[in-house]
């Protein structure tokens, strides 16, 4: 991983490969590039020709935009990366901690296979270091774990494709604790959701439920949590019909993860339900060639969940955070449910399966009443749900619904405060009416139009009386198709884990419920 540092070193002496400046947008219509806070020392250097220079080499400070250019003489560093930011802000306000993020995350992934760099971006305050940090340590993210050049550091060298060796950030309050907090929780939140990333990416024919439930024990152990594993032969015993129906079609048995962290100074108990199918075939409703191939994206949620409980430990928020991972694989077989199934669920209510392909509301189900029976003062669960949503909100940002106005906004409020993009949906009480089933008490389809608000509908059957309850559907942002951008890579993303754990800081500060 990336190390990182926060230093006053003056910029011209610092043993580096390259130091990388923030450019902003000029005024329009006709401004150029602005060198940005935090480089003045680097463009004096330059004799105050800077701003020109970049011009010429075609900048105009566009968000992600990489500029490279020889440093000024008398550098110990060779090279000059300057990062776009976008437009500045108003006069006499800071940057936006998200500019800031993106910018750093798109400077971190131009230095793919450099050993060290400097980071002269613009540090006004401690959260503004904070995003820095964040952005740096996403951006430098790199899945090499199955290629020639990620089996070792040696091989990583040669290849010159390893994540950026080290990153110093320059300028900010390196003895304030303010500075060395933000700094601390931004490497922390970048760690974790590069943990839920690593996940996601992990190809299904090695992360299986078993696998999966080994990892976060692994990861438990290590972060002084308390976990618990329910095997197939407990989940049977347990009643929990929805996550043994979707994974009895597997040769590889379904699991269910129970993660808690806990605070002495708790007031609240927060619950997370995280969707954890391994890989989604479609099952006996099988999906046709060019939906599956990224199907192993579909326990993103339950990643999120993973990263976010671990982050609530390694930043010791005073509060309970239970972390609940519905994993199971969905595929075909003479085991496997069929469509006219019916399954008693851990909640006592019969759902008809009428296509095997909606199983993540099945998943969730059991685990959205598991969570609920241990009354929190709040349930978020984490699903990439359904293709309806990418289709209404695009492949960035994820849909919040939920049986409490007040918590869903509260839910997109603190998304917004933690730089991810959401929209809050509703759940119209007519959609309900279309998964009436003649044979069970609810059925796991409904009318096609609509059908992300349909997923959560079904899912509110089974919050638990008097719960207070939001789904966030993430199948657009979960994993990036196409370019990288800003601090966000190709595959995995790690989307909803800073917005769970903003949710649990607020929730320690008795902010939230
Ligand atoms: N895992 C998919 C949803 C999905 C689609 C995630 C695209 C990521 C990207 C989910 O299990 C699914 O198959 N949903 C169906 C539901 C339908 C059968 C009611 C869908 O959205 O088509
Ligand atoms: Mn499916
Ligand atoms: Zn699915």
């Amino acid at each position: 991983m990336t190390d990182l540092s926060l230093s006053t070193a003056a910029v011209a002496g610092l043993r580096a490969d390259a130091i990388v400046v923030g450019v902003a947008k000029g005024a329009q219509p006709d401004g150029g590039p602005v060198v940005a806070a935090g480089a003045e020392a680097v463009a004096a250097a330059y004799d105050g020709s800077l701003a020109g220079l970049l011009e010429t080499l075609g900048a105009s400070g566009a968000e992600g935009e990489v500029t490279k250019l020889p440093a000024p003489s008398g550098f110990k560093a060779p090279l000059v990366v300057a990062v776009g930011l976008g437009a500045g802000p108003e006069k006499g306000e800071a940057w936006d901690a998200e500019a800031l993020r993106r910018a750093a995350g798109a400077a971190a992934r131009a230095l793919t296979g450099v050993r060290k760099a400097a980071f002269a971006l613009p540090l006004e305050d401690a959260e503004a270091a904070g995003a820095v940090a964040e952005g740096v340590l996403l951006g430098a993210y790199v899945y090499d774990a199955y290629k020639e050049s990620g089996k070792d550091e040696k091989a990583r060298a040669k290849a010159g494709k390893g994540p950026l060796g080290e990153a110093v950030l320059l300028g900010g309050k390196p003895r304030d604790r303010a500075f060395k907090a933000a700094v601390d929780r931004g490497a922390a939140v970048a760690g974790e959701m590069n943990r839920a990333r690593d996940l996601i990416n992990m190809p299904p024919n090695d992360l299986f439920p078993a696998s999966f439930a080994e990892i976060a024990q692994k990861a438990a152990k290590e972060h002084g949590l308390k976990v618990t594993v329910l095997d197939e032969k407990a989940l049977a015993k347990g009643g929990y019909g929805g996550i043994l129906g979707v994974g009895n079609g597997s040769t590889r048995p379904p699991r269910l993860v129970k993660l808690s962290y806990t605070s002495s100074k708790a007031k609240k108990h927060l619950a997370l339900v995280g969707k954890g199918i391994t890989y989604d075939s479609g099952g006996i409703s099988l999906k046709p060639a060019g939906h599956n191939e990224t199907m192993k994206c579909d326990m993103a949620g339950a990643a999120a969940v993973f990263a976010a409980v671990v982050a609530a430990a390694r930043l010791g928020l005073d509060v309970d955070v239970t972390g609940w991972l519905c994993l199971a694989e969905n595929m075909p077989s003479g085991s496997a449910t069929r469509p006219g199934d019916v399954l008693r669920m851990y909640s006592g209510k019969t759902v008809e399966v009428l296509n095997t392909d909606a199983e993540g509301r099945l998943v969730l189900a059991d685990g959205l009443w598991a969570a609920s029976q241990e009354k929190p003062d709040a349930v978020v669960d984490v699903a990439t749900l359904t293709g309806a949503m990418v289709l209404a909100l695009g492949s960035r940002t994820f849909a919040v619904m939920g049986n409490d106005d007040a918590f869903r906004g509260a839910v997109h409020e603190a998304a917004e405060e933690s730089g991810e993009d959401a929209w809050q949906m509703p759940l119209p009480e007519h959609l309900r009416a279309g998964m009436e089933s003649a044979t069970a008490d609810i059925a796991n389809m409904g009318e096609r139009m609509g059908g992300g608000l349909v997923a959560g509908l079904f899912l509110r059957e089974f919050v638990g009386e008097g719960t207070t309850w939001a789904h966030l559907d993430i199948a657009g942002p979960a994993f990036n198709e196409g370019k990288p951008f800003g601090y966000t890579p190709k595959g995995g993303t790690g989307s909803a884990v800073r917005t769970l754990v903003r949710l649990a800081e607020l929730a320690a500060a008795g902010d939230l419920v």
